[in-house]
């Protein structure tokens, strides 16, 4: 962006210093209706200037600010007179960069405590003499640089809250974005209506114009390819690309033989009649369980489909370049791919030791990019949030069922049968699966957990079914809370639910005779079983 023009929005950038809660300070000023995004805590200052932010948040992280190497600032940015927020190891660095004193106390703390107020601070306004907040730090200030004053004490520390008002720097020993700070909004509000002057201007329908008119610009007349799977993200991206260009999309729907019940179906139904949008049927089952025949390895089954999936896609696209009379037309009739990719994937995370979110790595993008197309990207909602994209379906006018459905893993079923991938195992887990579903939605459940479904084990045992013995399979039910899905937890669901659950698996679906309910969390566990 040119310095000249002016931005469509009030926007505040956060340095990323490698903290587990980077992201979710982004989330909290979004929620602000401020546009907030993430960049390198090494961006340059003439590079941060050209952005032109409201106000800068230092984000904490696992280091020390006495570690070798430990990420520094620009210091520039101190002096470019930007109001900038400095969270636990952003207020360490705030204070040692002008030249306060900071001490490695070798210890980390965690926890609760509570800040008193010793002096009126517009950061604070409103909130009160005293508030509880959450702790997580390593270092502590012992000396405030020239200009700095205390304006807040916890037990533990007599620099928890601090601040240069005339240089509009301030800092924070605690965490505010976390929701063990229960007023932490509050005080992130402050920072950016009283002390930044932002507008709150970052609201979904501004988004979703903004959107059309990015994507009308890139694509111009162009056609533009998209591989819908039902889920949130890719049926948003349609959407909101049907919306800036019409017709000029079409949508490619792939049933791996790999889907819920009538999947198919309600897909083609909300996009194909509500939003007629141009979708592209292909039944690929057939494929798909050929090459899925005898392979029990869940690493193996997991690139077969990822594999397969580009395979099928690709035929697809040159399928649809076809003329009536079967001729090719040109294999280049699309030049764009579209793609749901969101921001969480999109933001560069910084190597930094220690730092947790380097070290949980996810094992999906399944589907991934048909590379030898030489297709150009469209990623509509790459700046969104899960929450935000949610929004921006609900904007665009899907039913409740599509934006707030629980995520599906891309491979579907198969990693949820232990073992080889059959067509009856298939049934079996369908049906069970099925009944998981409703008498989730029927208690009121469904939307209130992040994921509740069956899997079938490997696993047979002996029963009893009237006067006979049975040697039957066992369906585990994994019902899990999550924020994002890095870490999970197993849902205390009424054991009248599960009950109902158990029972109506073990009467209605041939094959099961045993039911068991998956107790762990994640980490140590996953959510899938493969
Ligand atoms: P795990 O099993 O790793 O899953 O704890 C975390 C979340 O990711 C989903 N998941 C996938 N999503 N493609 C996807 O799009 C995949 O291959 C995939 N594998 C797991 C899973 O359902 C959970 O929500």
């Amino acid at each position: 962006m040119k310095t000249s023009e002016r931005p469509k929005h009030s926007k505040i950038l956060i340095l990323d210093f490698g903290s587990q809660y980077t992201q979710v300070i982004a989330r909290r000023i979004r929620e602000c209706q401020v546009y907030s995004e993430i960049i390198r805590f090494d961006t340059p200052a003439a590079e941060i200037v050209a952005m032109q932010p409201k106000g800068l948040i230092l984000s904490g992280g696992p280091a020390s600010v006495y570690d070798k190497g430990a990420p520094q600032v620009n210091p520039g940015i101190f002096s470019l007179g930007i109001p900038i927020l400095g969270i636990c190891y952003g207020l360490m660095l705030m204070a040692h960069q002008l030249d306060g004193r900071v001490v490695f106390t070798g210890r980390r703390e965690y926890g609760a405590g509570v800040l008193h107020m010793a002096e009126r601070s517009e950061l604070f306004d409103g909130l009160g003499n005293q508030l509880d907040v959450w702790n997580s730090h390593g270092d502590e200030v012992t000396a405030l640089p020239k200009g700095f004053r205390v304006v807040g004490t916890t037990e533990g520390c007599d620099f928890a809250a601090v601040e240069d008002p005339q240089r509009k720097l301030y800092g924070l020993q605690f965490h505010p974005e976390v929701a063990h700070t229960p007023r932490g909004k509050e005080i992130l509000q402050n920072f950016v209506y009283r002390i930044c002057h932002c507008a709150m201007n970052w609201t979904m329908g501004s988004f979703i114009e903004e959107a059309c008119a990015r994507v009308r610009n890139q694509v111009g007349d162009d056609k533009v390819v998209l591989g819908l799977s039902g889920g949130v993200d890719s049926s948003v991206t349609a959407a909101l690309l049907h919306k800036a260009i019409g017709d000029q999309l079409t949508c490619i729907f792939v049933n791996n033989g790999l889907l819920r019940a009538r999947e198919e179906e309600i897909v083609q139904r909300v996009f194909g009649e509500n939003f007629h949008i141009k979708l592209k049927y292909v039944d690929a089952s057939e494929r798909f369980m050929s090459r899925l025949r005898g392979v029990a390895d869940p690493e193996e089954k997991r690139k077969i489909i990822g594999n397969e999936f580009i395979r099928v896609f690709e035929d697809a696209v040159v399928d649809l370049a076809k003329t009536d009379d079967g001729s090719l037309v040109s294999v280049h009739k699309f030049r764009f791919l579209a793609q749901g990719t969101l921001y969480p994937d999109v933001i560069e995370s910084v190597s930094i030791e220690g730092n947790p979110a380097q070290v949980i790595k996810t094992h999906h993008n399944v589907g991934g990019l048909p590379e030898k197309m030489h297709f150009e990207l469209v990623e509509p909602v790459r700046q969104l949030f899960k929450d935000e994209v949610r929004q921006a379906g609900v904007q665009l006018g899907f039913p409740k069922e599509i934006v707030y459905r629980q995520p599906f893993p891309g491979p579907g079923l198969a990693v949820r049968i232990l073992g080889e991938v059959t067509p009856e195992r298939l049934a079996i887990l369908r049906e069970a699966d099925t009944i998981v579903q409703s008498e989730m939605e029927a208690a009121d459940w469904y939307y209130k957990v992040w994921q509740s479904f069956a899997v079938l084990l490997p696993v047979q045992s002996v029963g009893v079914m009237g006067d006979q013995r049975t040697y039957e399979n066992t369906i585990a039910l994994r019902i899990v809370e999550s924020q994002d899905g890095m870490t999970a937890d197993w849902v205390r669901i009424p054991y009248e639910l599960l009950a109902r659950i158990s029972n109506r698996i073990c009467n209605e679906v041939k094959g099961v005779n045993r039911v068991v309910f998956d107790i762990s969390s994640k980490p140590p566990s996953t959510i899938e079983w493969e």
